[in-house]
């Protein structure tokens, strides 16, 4: 089977093209990565010289480019997209443009060329903030960040492609996600490589924000399941093992480390910080997918990861985009909390 993957170089692309290429050998991959601040080549090089692997540098907005990659497909998984909440609200033109155009570009490749199946990776956030009880994949989408919302105008799209042009669309919405290769400015990659250099964790607002922690390798894994058994036109909720506040996955994530407890910092919250996410996946388990990895395990395995890697990390880190936006995002916070 030939796949088409799109935003194979950023974190979860990555490791799903590297599960995907050892658990099936008859699969080759064909990479359409624009290479933008979060994509790096070095996040597949152990697969960069597998003859089973190619990656083409375009952007799934531009219609020469997609149909370039998209050729002799047969199916295409979708992970390319702009996905971190705090730039969205500095800037959300980025999200608009390649979370919705893209997708539509995509999706108008896929019917021409007849690709028999199209997986869209989404996220919980499309569900908006849910006080109790767990979100499924029937409920009223209500986002609140210009990422959330972009997220959810493309799962409509696909929904309406499906509607409308019988395309062969399977959409998936995950939680949190972390593990190896995650790009240093989300919780989980930021609080382990800061902490690392003992430098504070900024903790947004009262921290008392929910998650659902999902490993990385366990999302590669249920997006194979959904990608050979998910039903044509339907949605399948990807979560995790474990289920808390922001202050407990700190103080889980502390005692792992062995990091004094003064290394955290509060700042002022995230606007529109939702408060709870939380998905309901029995159709996921009904496909026949189990969790492989818990909680603990995988985060040591992350922590474990972040420090043997300093040479991917720091030099992302040290990278001006990312001390401007760093600089931007916390200073700022860390400043007003004075
Ligand atoms: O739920 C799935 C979503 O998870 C994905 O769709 C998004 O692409 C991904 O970015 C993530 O969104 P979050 O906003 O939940 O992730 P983030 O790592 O930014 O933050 C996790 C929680 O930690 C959230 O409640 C905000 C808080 N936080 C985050 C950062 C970066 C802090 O308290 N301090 C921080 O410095």
């Amino acid at each position: 089977m030939k796949l088409l993957v799109t935003g194979g170089l950023g974190f979860i692309g990555s490791n799903f093209i590297r599960h995907i290429l050892s658990a099936r050998k008859s699969v080759h991959v064909v990479n359409l990565d624009l290479q933008t601040y979060a994509g790096n080549p070095q996040n597949l090089a152990d697969v960069a010289s597998d003859p089973r692997y190619r990656w083409i540098k375009g952007d799934i907005a531009d219609p020469k480019a997609v149909e370039k990659a998209i050729s002799g497909a047969d199916a295409v998984v979708h992970f390319a997209a702009e996905t971190h909440v705090d730039r969205s609200i500095l800037d959300a033109a980025a999200f608009l443009r390649t979370n919705v155009i893209g997708t539509q570009v995509l999706l108008d490749a896929a019917l021409k060329t007849r690709v028999g199946r199209f997986v869209h990776v989404s996220t919980d956030e499309v569900y908006g903030s849910v006080p109790k009880g767990f979100s499924k994949e029937g409920d009223l989408l209500e986002p609140n960040s210009p990422y959330a919302a972009s997220k959810a105008a493309a799962d409509l799209l696909v929904r309406s492609y499906f509607v409308t042009h019988k395309a062969p669309v399977v959409v998936t919405r995950a939680s949190n996600n972390f593990g190896p290769f995650q790009y240093p400015e989300k919780a989980v990659p930021l609080m382990i490589t800061n902490w690392i250099d003992e430098q504070p964790f900024p903790l947004y607002g009262d921290g008392l924000q929910i998650r659902d922690w999902l490993y990385v390798v366990d999302h590669a894994r249920a997006i194979e399941v959904v990608l050979e058994k998910g039903q044509v036109g339907e949605v399948y909720n990807i979560g995790g093992t474990k289920h808390f506040t922001n202050r407990e996955l700190i103080e889980t994530v502390r005692d792992l480390m062995g990091v004094p407890k003064d290394l955290v910092k509060p700042v002022p919250d995230r606007p529109g910080h939702d408060r709870r996410y939380a998905l309901d996946c029995a159709k996921l388990k009904k496909l026949g997918f189990k969790h492989r990895f818990g909680f603990e395990q995988a985060m040591k395995e992350t922590i474990h990861w972040y420090r043997g890697r300093e040479d991917w990390w720091r030099p992302l880190k040290k990278q001006g985009g990312y001390q401007a936006y760093y600089e931007k995002q916390y200073s700022a916070r860390l400043a007003a909390s004075k």
